[in-house]
């Protein structure tokens, strides 16, 4: 949730430090903070609220020591402000934490009895007490922190600095990932790989359980039983260059614009353009699964990514004839789930750093299960945990509403779906042909979609006034409703909700009244003439439709919505991929309307590390 930078190196490294912040601000952005050894002592800067704040202080304290770690916070324990923003500090020792230490409320009162004075309500603080409380007991650096993470329950990714020990950093993780960045006499630690790449390509991922010492020249890793270990050194690619706007207003809008060419890289991962031919990507860790041994798939993920999983329910049910389930990775773990052998469970995460799918996968794994997942960080935890990975070749995504990672999500499930089918006969040859032939049109329709983008502005205005709205949508459009409510809340904060078409008159109707915007999500197929019904309904009752449909559609609906967006003809089985960008483009307009932070908004973080 929160993001951690360390830096170690013979020249000044607080400017690097906020640098590096930049890129993880995006894990969260209630406050920041970073803290140097200047002349031996802690040294710590620290703001409440965006990086900006931090980054004047910086300058103007004028750090210039060589070791430093920095932090971007999401709130979980304690307000955010200054106090409770890191590093956190303890007598010689200066702290970053993600995740969350959940007997702390035991280890502060404990360490309260020994005579420790806590300045902050933060969990994080522990940690800095325990490790310093070791040093004055005259242990070692490394011991010290060995004793301190042995106490700890929940996750945790540290980085430690400690007064008089200019050439030293250490680390640990547990439940939070972690990683060395190995440079030539620098070394780094960043909560993902992003925080180290612009600085190194050489990167270590610590173990669950891990802990680390690092000099400039060499580094030691223990494991939980405190013996040293080696874990492989792995080179990454240059991700830096994609913290960048250009000429965009938002990075949000930008993503909205760069689904063509992210449907694009994905589909090439498993469409043969030349054979027609839909498949799982045939490189390493990308198919290691037997499809043959597959009769049910159970899809887990959280926000959006269960949307799109929502969507693939519909996709291996139809297509592949095959039972299929997606459920919220925060409930399937406690609810628990009855799982044969033969079940694939199927993970979709951007991040692959979520720690509520994070916690599902793990349970699945215990039981022996096959495991894959659809993912977009190559790097991240789930990717390195599952059995196969089938990859969305999105490119690194910023805003925290996530758009291309969607489109990417549904076009590597769809073709999941679609590869599965045809493995177990559900889908013919020519059938899988014309999928193919349907899915490389995407990225053009894409940008014809896009096209929409001055039509969704102006109905925009109206919009940014309602103060709650509704949406609807059947079969697999359905779960794009529930997206399409998802992306107005988040980013313009108006109450947003998604029903299935359906299910209006069961209750949710009553809300109609002339002031609540209905968004229909209905291009046209077989279930056309009944949402169309549900559209009279709402008409009816002054309500006011903005209908989301193909130009069939359109004319079928007649004079009854109040305003329509039309998306391009095709197959219906793939037209969420182009539906959901008006409703991305929608909100995205919305938010912009009422001023809203669109990239950041409040509340929120783009990768959820805490359960
Ligand atoms: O990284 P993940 O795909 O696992 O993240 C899951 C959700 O936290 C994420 O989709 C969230 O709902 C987004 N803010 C939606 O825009």
């Amino acid at each position: 949730m929160c993001g951690i930078i360390g830096i170690l190196s013979d020249e000044p490294v607080a400017l690097r430090l906020v640098e590096a912040l930049r890129r993880l601000e995006y894990r969260g952005y209630d406050s920041a903070g970073v803290a140097t050894l200047e002349a031996g002592g802690v040294t710590r800067v620290r703001a409440p609220g965006k990086l900006i704040n931090l980054d004047d202080k910086v300058r103007a304290a004028r750090l210039e020591s060589g070791v430093g770690v920095g932090h971007t916070r999401w709130a979980t324990h304690g307000e955010a402000n200054e106090i409770n923003a890191h590093p956190h500090a303890s007598g010689r020792v200066a702290i970053v934490h993600n995740g969350i230490i959940e007997n702390f409320r035991d280890l502060r009162l404990a360490l309260e009895a020994r005579g420790r004075r806590f300045d902050t309500q933060t969990d994080s603080e522990t940690i800095a007490h325990l490790i310093d409380e070791g040093l004055t007991e005259g242990l070692t650096p490394r011991d010290a922190l060995l004793r301190a993470v042995r106490q700890l329950k929940g996750a945790y990714a540290l980085a430690v600095i400690v007064e008089g020990e200019e050439d030293l950093m250490m680390g640990a993780r547990q439940g939070s990932p972690l990683v060395i960045g190995v440079g030539r006499g620098e070394m780094f630690l960043g909560s993902d790989a992003l925080a180290v790449g612009p600085f190194t390509s050489q990167v270590i991922y610590l173990e669950e359980g891990d802990a680390c010492v690092l000099h400039r020249g060499s580094r030691s890793i223990f494991n939980t039983a405190g013996e040293e270990v080696q874990r492989p050194v792995t080179q990454i690619d240059a991700i830096a260059a994609a913290v960048d706007k250009g000429n965009y207003r938002h990075f949000m809008l930008k993503e909205i614009h760069e689904q063509p060419d992210s449907a694009s890289r994905t589909i090439a991962a498993y469409v043969d353009a030349i054979e027609e031919t839909v498949g799982l990507p045939d490189r390493p860790g990308g198919g290691a699964i037997d499809l043959a041994k597959v009769d049910r798939v159970q899809i887990v993920a959280c926000g959006t990514a269960y949307y799109a999983g929502l969507a693939a329910a519909y996709w291996f049910e139809r297509i592949a004839r095959v039972p299929a389930t997606a459920d919220i990775a925060s409930e399937f773990r406690y609810r628990s789930p009855v799982l044969s052998p033969t079940t694939l469970c199927l993970f979709v995460s951007q991040s692959g750093e979520t720690a509520d799918t994070r916690a599902a996968l793990d349970l699945c794994r215990s039981q022996g299960l096959t495991t894959a997942a659809v993912v977009n960080v190559p790097t991240s935890s789930i990717a390195r945990e599952v059995d196969a990975v089938f990859p969305t070749l999105a490119g690194t995504e910023i805003g925290v509403a996530s758009t291309k990672a969607f489109t990417a999500q549904l076009c590597a499930l769809l073709s999941v779906a679609i590869a599965l089918g045809r493995h177990r006969g559900a889908v013919s040859r020519d059938r899988e042909r014309a999928f193919a032939r349907s899915m490389m049109e995407r990225p053009r329709l894409l940008s014809e979609t896009l096209k929409l983008e001055a039509e969704t502005a102006d109905i925009a205005i109206d919009l940014s006034r309602a103060r709650d709205v509704l949406y609807l949508g059947r079969g697999v459009f359905y779960p794009m409703a529930l997206e399409g409510a998802l992306k107005l809340k988040e980013i313009s904060y108006i109450h947003a909700e998604g029903y299935a078409s359906g299910e209006l008159k069961h209750g949710p109707i009553a809300l109609v009244d002339d002031a609540t915007p209905v968004i229909m999500v209905a291009p046209a197929d077989e279930l056309l003439d009944k949402s169309l019904s549900n559209l009279e309904e709402v008409a009816t009752r002054r309500g006011k439709v903005i209908l989301i449909s193909t130009a069939d559609g359109v004319t079928s609906a007649g004079p009854s919505p109040a305003r329509t967006l039309v998306v391009p003809d095709c197959d219906p089985l793939l037209a969420p991929i182009l539906a959901v960008v008006p409703l991305q483009l929608l909100a995205y307009a919305v938010a912009v309307e009422k001023g809203a932070d669109v990239d950041q908004p409040r509340n929120l973080a783009k990768s959820v590390t805490v359960e």
